[in-house]
């Protein structure tokens, strides 16, 4: 029998849309007035799911596939059936923002992973502003009326930018003063939006104001960069392999997105970026990744919401890595997609890798073993990708019990997988 090559990888690859940016331009285009072009838009079922429910409001949007997407503006109207947000976290709570401002009522919904996610820190501050909210719980589905709206000054007890961007957004609509702070700063995609829509949008002392105005917001043409956080998973492919280098296009720079590179950096990786350049307010840039061997780190509190999406592969790498690594206070994992926190500890544990959540922190030991075993994904995306890039790594056995759920932020990830890499688990 001939031996195994060592894993390698190369080549040049784009990855998706950025799904934060793709959902936040729809919603604007929906109430811009004219017609606006949008490009390099996600086609993952998330924001299909914000574009759903934006046609149900009245809203006339062109199919969501690469290239252009158009949408023109017509006035939002009353939709008699429930509004489905899918699996969409970032539709439901920013569209609460948006319904906040209009005179109907509307209630939302979504699918069973959804329906368990917390909307309270959504609704408490869109109630001071005098939306009226129907709810039975602390989630999905709910019935909201909006209408005449207050201004406000809100400290959110969590960094959390669906929380941060539905205030503002229902500043926008109902044409109110808001003023947004939080305990960290999270991702900064809407006010970066704002400021490129020319909307009244500033920042004093890390809190975030939103004064309205006369002018109505302008139609506009944005080309979407790509995800860094569907791009972490590249990357991290290619830290992981014995040989090679990666080359991953237009990818989104933006500081309070790319706590993975710092925290990768740390850990003994070096990823370069070149050609960096601005798209619509958004730094982007081409990036150069080369296997690396790591050591352990800790990923502290202030350090999460600039990485909240990507802890499941950094704790995936983690478990390569020399030493023990410690992300501090990452409780919010427990309300994402499914509960990651505890996931990805009995993941790595049942692929023979020391991992533990303790109080809210997550603790990996790192190994030199194979991973082998089998991971439940719990149709949770960025787990079924963080534990496939795992599955690349010399010697693994790693068995997903679905992929289906990449299509939510990633629909081409196991072919790109595939076609950067030599070896590619089953
Ligand atoms: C998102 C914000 C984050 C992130 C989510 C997308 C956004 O959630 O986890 O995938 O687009 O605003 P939180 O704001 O709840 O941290």
């Amino acid at each position: 029998m001939t031996p195994k090559a060592p894993p390698r990888l190369g080549g040049v690859v784009r990855p998706p849309g950025d799904k934060s940016i793709s959902h936040r331009v729809l919603m604007l285009a929906a109430l811009a007035r004219g017609n606006s072009e949008l490009s390099g838009l996600l086609t993952g079922d998330d924001v299909k799911s914000t574009a759903r429910v934006l046609r149900q409001l009245g809203a006339d949007i062109s199919p969501i596939r690469e290239g252009v997407v158009l949408v023109s503006s017509a006035p939002l109207t009353a939709h008699r059936a429930p509004l489905d947000c899918g699996n969409s976290g970032t539709s439901a709570r920013l569209m609460l923002g948006i319904l906040a401002g209009q005179r109907f009522a509307a209630t939302l919904t979504g699918d069973a992973s959804l329906r368990r996610r917390p909307m309270r820190r959504v609704t408490e501050p869109l109630k001071q502003m005098g939306a009226d909210i129907n709810e039975r719980g602390d989630g999905l589905p709910l019935t909201i009326r909006g209408g005449t709206l207050r201004g406000l000054s809100y400290a959110s007890p969590v960094a959390s930018a669906q929380v941060k961007s539905a205030i503002l957004f229902a500043g926008l609509t109902g044409q109110v003063p808001v003023t947004i702070t939080e305990p960290y700063r999270s991702r900064d995609h809407t006010e970066r939006l704002f400021v490129h829509l020319g909307l009244g949008i500033h920042e004093r002392d890390g809190a975030i104001s939103y004064q309205p105005s006369a002018v109505s917001i302008p139609a506009f043409k944005l080309a979407v960069p790509g995800d860094p956080s569907s791009a972490a998973f590249l990357v991290a492919a290619a830290v992981l392999a014995q040989t090679g280098e990666l080359v991953i296009e237009n990818v989104g720079v933006n500081p309070t997105r790319i706590g993975f590179l710092v925290v990768l950096e740390r850990m003994g990786a070096h990823v370069e970026r070149v050609n960096l350049r601005d798209e619509g307010g958004e730094p982007v840039a081409d990036l150069v990744v080369r296997p690396a061997h790591l050591t352990a780190t800790e990923v502290t509190a202030a350090e999460i919401p600039t990485l909240v999406d990507e802890v499941p592969v950094l704790a995936v790498l983690a478990s390569r890595a020399r030493g023990s690594t410690v992300f501090r206070e990452v409780g919010e994992l427990r309300v994402k997609e499914s509960n990651r926190l505890e996931l990805i500890a009995a993941n790595l544990r049942g692929l023979g890798v020391r991992a533990e959540a303790l109080g809210n922190d997550l603790h990996v030991e790192g190994t030199e073993k194979p991973p082998r075993g089998r991971v439940d994904t719990a149709s949770d995306h960025r787990l079924a990708m963080a534990f496939a890039v795992l599955g690349t790594v010399d010697g693994a056995n790693v068995k997903l019990s679905e992929k289906q759920s990449v299509a939510i932020s990633y629909p081409s990830f196991f072919t790109d997988l595939k076609r950067i890499r030599a070896d590619v688990p089953t």
